[in-house]
């Protein structure tokens, strides 16, 4: 198996060591691509990805789909920082409607992420946004996995939780941890009438078990959401004189 791994720290540390662990673990060849080192510029909200053309961005985006395709899982493995996700997987993240071509071809690739954080009430929402790098590429998660590691290596002492991911990794069975969506293995919730999972809106009960079963950013969700985006080009150039207006007052400065 040809395990790519997503990395989202500068640190040698805990993201770096699990990769290795885990591809040793399942006897995969291991390749990590750092985003942190990489360069990702932000996306400029053109859309003309979405419309097959190629992105005029010159960085390395292209190249990480192109490690993508040729994989065979991919493990999504990096820290909180400040409750969410690393700066540069963003950045990441915020490009990937240029995935939208390679949906097909990702989509029964295995995926998994491990996620580290220093403080149990930091936490945050890291591993939502880990989650949903996996998904607007058409890989469901097999398992979402949070470790406590504080300080580099410290991973290594709960090493039950890394051979877990390793585990579905090689088997392809999803893991649910406690206080994890059922449906998608989202961590974060919404609180209107019932919980809502931020994710795919599935309506869960106080035990989190399933009330109304959501499917936002599911393999079809994403598809059909790809195709309703190019609608927006038509809904602007409907609008957009009567929205050249509105602005007028306040084009200018500020790009
Ligand atoms: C800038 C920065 C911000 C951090 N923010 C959080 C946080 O919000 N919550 C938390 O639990 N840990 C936080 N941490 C701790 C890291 O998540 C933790 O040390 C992790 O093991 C780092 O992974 P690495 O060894 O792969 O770099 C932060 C660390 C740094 C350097």
């Amino acid at each position: 198996m040809k395990l790519l791994a997503l990395v989202g720290s500068k640190r040698h540390g805990n993201s770096i060591f699990s990769s290795k662990y885990i591809a040793k673990k399942i006897g995969a060849e291991l390749e990590i691509v750092n985003l942190a080192n990489s360069k990702i510029e932000p996306c400029k909200a053109c859309y003309a990805c979405i419309f097959g053309e190629e992105c005029k961005i010159d960085d390395d985006v292209y190249e990480i789909l192109g490690k993508i395709e040729e994989s065979d899982a991919i493990l999504v493995s990096s820290p909180v920082y400040w409750l969410d996700a690393t700066g540069k997987v963003k950045l990441f993240l915020d490009r990937c409607f240029m995935a939208y071509p390679y949906l097909e071809k990702f989509k029964d690739k295995k995926g998994a992420v491990v996620y580290f954080y220093g403080f149990e009430e930091l936490r945050g929402w890291a591993s939502t946004t880990y989650n949903v790098l996996l998904r607007c590429m058409g890989i469901e998660p097999l398992i979402v996995a949070p470790i406590h590691s504080p300080l580099p290596g410290e991973i290594f002492e709960k090493v039950e939780i890394l051979d877990k991911v390793a585990e579905a990794l090689e088997s392809g069975e999803r893991y649910v941890f406690n206080g994890q969506c059922p449906v998608c293995l989202s961590e974060s919730f919404r609180y209107t009438s019932a919980f809502e999972c931020a994710i795919c809106g599935s309506k869960l009960n106080e035990k989190l078990e399933v009330v109304e079963r959501g499917e936002r950013l599911s393999y079809e969700w994403m598809l059909k959401h790809y195709e309703e985006l190019k609608h927006f080009k038509e809904k602007y150039l409907q609008k957009r004189g009567e929205l050249k207006k509105l602005v007028e007052e306040y084009v200018g400065e500020g790009n």
